[in-house]
């Protein structure tokens, strides 16, 4: 059977809360947090928050190699991302979720991968299809189950943060092709691909992104939170047939 593991942004406590967690040492660091085991289902499922327990680790401060690698040495196949994202183009709504289906980035000074040349192998992975085929047809196979209107696809801008983007940058990164803007999916979805994890996202749109709404940003992830966090619930609970 395969061994799920979530990545989970903040307001998620209920899914760390399975055992008392497991600290794990890796070659990179120690993750963010202790990763938890949760019974969903039939699926005992690991669970760790990105930004630590008490969320205070910024998207540029996050150990993604140590946070993957340590779900690997748990046994983790296959990781479902959770991450809260605005919408850039007319895709989608504050409030909704997708499963995106491609990936850039513009983040920097991350470390970005595990074949940074310190053990002597050079390795370029194929990251064409940066998210797993398999996993996100199982998330959105979940998603028609559960009636959640989940959109199939869209290009996720991974940008550096901690702060919002400017309207130029929005804007830039349309004409780019993006939908979403977020700041944690890279280089997480990349290690996943270097250790062999399968890996897709469900993108929580809380936000129309800069310059694009007409309420404050802040005021519009307060309205929205709520509703893309129940969607993806529902869409999990679907998934791992607790419902
Ligand atoms: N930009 C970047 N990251 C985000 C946003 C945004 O508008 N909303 C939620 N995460």
């Amino acid at each position: 059977m395969t061994t799920y593991a979530l990545i989970i942004g903040s307001g998620w406590e209920s899914l760390v809360r399975g055992d008392s967690g497991t600290t794990v040492e890796t070659a990179y660091g120690l993750p963010s947090a202790p990763v938890h085991r949760l019974r969903l289902g039939e699926h005992d499922v690991l669970s760790l928050a990105r930004h630590g327990e008490g969320h205070t680790l910024p998207p540029h401060r996050i150990n993604y190699r140590a946070n993957v690698v340590a779900l690997k040495k748990l046994g983790a196949d296959a990781i479902i991302a959770l991450n809260t994202v605005g919408v850039v183009s007319d895709l989608r709504e504050s409030g909704q979720v997708a499963v995106p289906d491609q990936l850039l980035d513009y983040t920097w000074g991350r470390e970005h991968t595990i074949y940074d040349g310190r053990r002597g192998e050079v390795v370029h992975v194929d990251f064409t299809a940066p998210f797993s085929a398999d996993l996100r047809a199982g998330l959105l196979d979940a998603a028609g189950r559960a009636g959640v209107d989940c959109y199939d696809g869209g290009v996720y801008a991974t940008t550096q943060g901690p702060r919002l983007e400017t309207a130029a940058e929005i804007d830039r990164l349309e004409r780019d092709g993006a939908d979403y803007v977020g700041m944690t999916a890279m280089p997480e979805a990349v290690i996943a691909r270097e250790v062999g994890i399968d890996y897709a996202c469900i993108a929580m749109i809380v936000n129309r992104a800069a310059g694009r709404g007409d309420v404050p940003i802040h005021d519009d992830v307060e309205a929205s939170t709520t509703a893309a966090r129940n969607a993806t619930t529902s869409i999990l609970e679907a998934f791992f047939g607790t419902v």
